[in-house]
């Protein structure tokens, strides 16, 4: 068994998560799409409310999945800023949106000169970022004070040492990988931003499938099709099956989400040591 298969194994193990994530330049059938009707802009502001469009619960969910995926690391998970990213609870550019025209320039254009990266997003997917946002914004503003403000600083802030001994131990990170074995040399394969990217959200890796079918036969592989009608796999011998989606039960595990859910249970300054640590892989 290599270790690829190992992971994806031990991935499956885990408490699985069923939405499905988009990564960072997926303008896919998959990516969540927000539901529910368009937003409508609140009229007559009362006070000093924000006037910004109207969300849905589901838009400002997959907003909260996608920030947490491309903006955490920098922003802080509840946006109000990290070591390498303003607080963005705080941001004229953000108090100034309505619905999205502000804050969808600033993250698909970025700021490259100032360490705000661009990202190659689908509408939908940076109308649930804007929705996310503006409920952190919400959230702060009807908070009294006591909150952190870190303005700016750089990307390499974490330590090595520490995030070495996470790796090793808490992070549980060792349990898929090895510093000398499939993450050896990963920091030359990509760096910086990069580097950070495939860490949250590793894109290449191949989900699996579980598949039993009527006569209670169960094969397991890579799944290498799916639509809503049908479903294929590989088998280990490298056969390519396939069914009606409704003829079989079966469970797809794909291991860059379950990344996703294990990174997600990072503190930011975790996710910081680790990332230096990992840069240290060369
Ligand atoms: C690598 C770090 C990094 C990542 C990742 C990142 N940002 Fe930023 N972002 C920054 C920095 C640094 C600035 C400040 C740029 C400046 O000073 O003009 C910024 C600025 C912004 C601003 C403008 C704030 C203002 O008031 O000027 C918005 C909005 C924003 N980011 C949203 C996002 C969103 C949404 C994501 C995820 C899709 C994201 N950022 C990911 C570093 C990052
Ligand atoms: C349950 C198994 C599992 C755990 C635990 C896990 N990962 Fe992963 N990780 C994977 C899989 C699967 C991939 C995708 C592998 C591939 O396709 O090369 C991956 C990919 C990565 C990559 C990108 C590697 C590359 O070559 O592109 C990095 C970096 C990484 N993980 C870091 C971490 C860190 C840091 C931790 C601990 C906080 C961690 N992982 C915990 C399963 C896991």
């Amino acid at each position: 068994m290599n270790l690829l298969t190992k992971c994806a194994v031990s991935a499956a193990l885990l408490t699985m998560a069923s939405a499905s994530l988009p990564n960072l330049t997926a303008q896919n059938a998959n990516a969540p799409r927000p539901q529910g009707a368009r937003p409508q802009v609140t009229v007559g502001s009362q006070g000093p409310m924000p006037v910004h469009a109207k969300f849905t619960e589901q838009q400002i969910e997959n907003g909260g999945t996608l920030f947490l995926q491309n903006c955490a690391f920098c922003h802080g998970k509840d946006a109000s800023g990290g070591e390498s990213g303003p607080d963005l609870t705080r941001s004229k550019v953000v108090s100034g949106d309505k619905e999205g025209e502000g804050i969808g320039q600033v993250v698909r254009n970025g700021r490259l000169d100032k360490g705000m990266p661009r990202f190659n997003l689908g509408d939908s997917e940076i109308l649930s970022l804007v929705a996310f946002i503006h409920s952190q914004q919400d959230k702060a503003m009807s908070q009294t004070g006591n909150r952190k403000g870190v303005e700016e600083s750089d990307l390499h802030t974490g330590n090595a040492e520490a995030g070495k001994k996470y790796f090793e131990t808490t992070g549980g990170c060792v349990k898929c990988h090895s510093a000398t074995g499939d993450l050896a040399k990963v920091a030359t394969r990509y760096s910086g931003l990069q580097l950070l990217e495939q860490m949250l959200y590793p894109k290449q890796a191949k989900a699996t499938v579980s598949v039993k079918t009527a006569s209670g036969q169960t094969h397991d592989g890579p799944l290498e099709y799916q639509d809503e009608f049908h479903i294929g796999m590989k088998d280990s011998f490298g056969m390519y099956h396939s069914w009606p989606a409704s003829a079989v039960t079966f469970k797809v595990s794909n291991p860059a989400e379950q990344h996703v859910e294990i990174m997600s249970k990072y503190t930011d300054k975790d996710m910081h040591d680790v990332l230096a640590y990992i840069q240290t892989l060369k």
